[in-house]
């Protein structure tokens, strides 16, 4: 992936640096991201609506990743960002993010979430609900303010991964539902709301989805909708589709290329809205997983072994589904090697056990590996997703540090926990008899 080879030295090296070497600078488990892989994602989903000519934009799914370094890395790339939560604008406001290109998802912000994000100038909110259109009217009203807005649509339509991470089929807590006619009826009410300005429609059908047949349904479905309410004398300028391009974690998984989702979408968006006589709206779209999955390595260090002959080899490290909840929760699949020997030839197959006081703490399961001893380290790939994001203070494990790394350099971006950051919220009055 990205610019991962075998150095010289006969070790990982990302970005121009060498795996052990970071490993042993700012210790494991650590997150290292490949800065160039994640800007040539986004020159490569820039440069497919830059070729088709139309007009669109590209936000981040904050929620694959975030921090304060990632948030600089956009601004300086030129995309926008969508935001979930307080926590996660306040991160962007802190990097100097340009909120106003950022969007503002969610299906129960609250009231003091909806009046921070007006008050810090996000762009655009998608409104998910009926509850919040009258939240957000009152806070605008209140501040006497106008605000973007987008309306989030469930298309009924079931993009084929795990139940979890499916969102946009009927029984899904996320947006209006189309088929009930929830969608009009909110889009009648917005419309009689001048503090709201809409601006067009959103869905998002789910993540990891490897096939262009449901992004292909669901802009049928939107723009059936927005074809109804041009009748209605709205004309839409935005049609955001969501994230949930695939990736590769193993090689079972056959994504396209993250570009091909995009080349689709604008085809097919193209085509029905000249179908539908409708004027093109903006394409936007919000990856986040395709963004960074790939860019991101896990390091840990291997530590205890557990061999039970004829069934299983457990190889512990110093992580797990503290930093990476993903194979615990989803059953999700990764591949690792050896830092020190990328490339040498397994010689065992061995199951990588986290060191969490759980036995779902397992990050990969069957996995063939050279011949490995306690201190060597292991780097864990497509990490870059979900992984931190997710990451808890489980059993009172500091959460890891992460680095970027590009052109031979490193830069620390999130520092590793301490046990004293974990217990500096507990509030320590010592009863009398202590
Ligand atoms: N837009 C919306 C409205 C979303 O809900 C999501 C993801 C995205 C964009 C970005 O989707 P992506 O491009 O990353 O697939 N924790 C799960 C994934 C949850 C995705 C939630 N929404 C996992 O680890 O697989």
């Amino acid at each position: 992936y990205g610019t991962q080879t075998t150095n010289q030295a006969g070790h990982l090296s990302i970005g121009g640096v060498d795996t052990l070497e970071l490993a042993h600078e700012y210790g494991t488990p650590l997150v290292v991201y490949d800065v160039a892989l994640i800007k040539q994602r986004i020159a490569e989903f820039k440069q497919v609506f830059e070729a088709a000519g139309v007009a669109y934009k590209v936000t981040y799914a904050s929620k694959a990743f975030t921090a304060i370094a990632m948030y600089q890395l956009l601004a300086e790339q030129g995309v926008g960002c969508d935001v979930v939560s307080g926590g996660e604008i306040y991160t962007a406001q802190q990097a100097g993010f340009p909120l106003a290109t950022a969007s503002f998802h969610g299906n129960n912000k609250s009231a003091a979430e909806l009046e921070y994000a007006v008050t810090a100038g996000v762009g655009t909110i998608v409104l998910d609900n009926f509850h919040e259109i009258d939240l957000l009217n009152d806070i605008l009203t209140t501040q006497d303010k106008t605000i973007d807005v987008l309306l989030r649509i469930s298309p009924g339509i079931s993009a084929h991964t795990h139940e979890y991470i499916m969102t946009g089929q009927e029984d899904s807590k996320f947006g209006f539902d189309l088929k009930s006619g929830q969608a009009t009826t909110a889009f009648e009410k917005v419309q009689a709301l001048p503090r709201l300005n809409l601006r067009g429609v959103h869905c998002h059908i789910g993540s990891q989805i490897f096939e262009t047949k449901g992004f292909e349904m669901a802009a049928e479905a939107m723009i059936a909708l927005l074809a109804q309410w041009q009748q209605q004398g709205f004309t839409a300028q935005v049609l955001n589709l969501g994230g949930g391009f695939g990736v590769r974690y193993t090689a079972e998984d056959q994504p396209l290329a993250p570009q091909d989702y995009v080349r689709d979408i604008v085809k097919i968006v193209k085509n029905q809205a000249a179908a539908a006589q409708l004027p093109l709206p903006e394409i936007w779209i919000e990856p986040g997983r395709s963004m960074v999955a790939e860019a991101g390595t896990s390091l840990y260090t291997i530590g205890s072994r557990k061999d039970l002959p004829g069934i299983r080899h457990y190889l512990a490290v110093d992580g797990g589904m503290g930093d990476n909840i993903r194979p615990a929760l989803y059953e999700a699949k990764y591949t690792a090697v050896l830092a020190n020997a990328p490339e040498a030839e397994p010689v065992e197959t061995v199951s990588i056990a986290g060191k969490y006081c759980e036995s779902g703490d397992m990050l990969v399961w069957d996995l063939p590996l050279p011949q490995s001893k306690p201190g060597d380290v292991l780097a864990m790939f497509v990490t870059g997703a979900y992984g931190y994001s997710m990451a808890s203070n489980y059993n009172r494990n500091p959460r890891p540090a992460v680095v970027f790394v590009e052109n031979g350099q490193a830069r620390l971006v999130i520092k590793r926990e301490t046990y004293a950051d974990m217990a500096h919220l507990d509030v320590n009055e010592s009863p009398s008899h202590l």
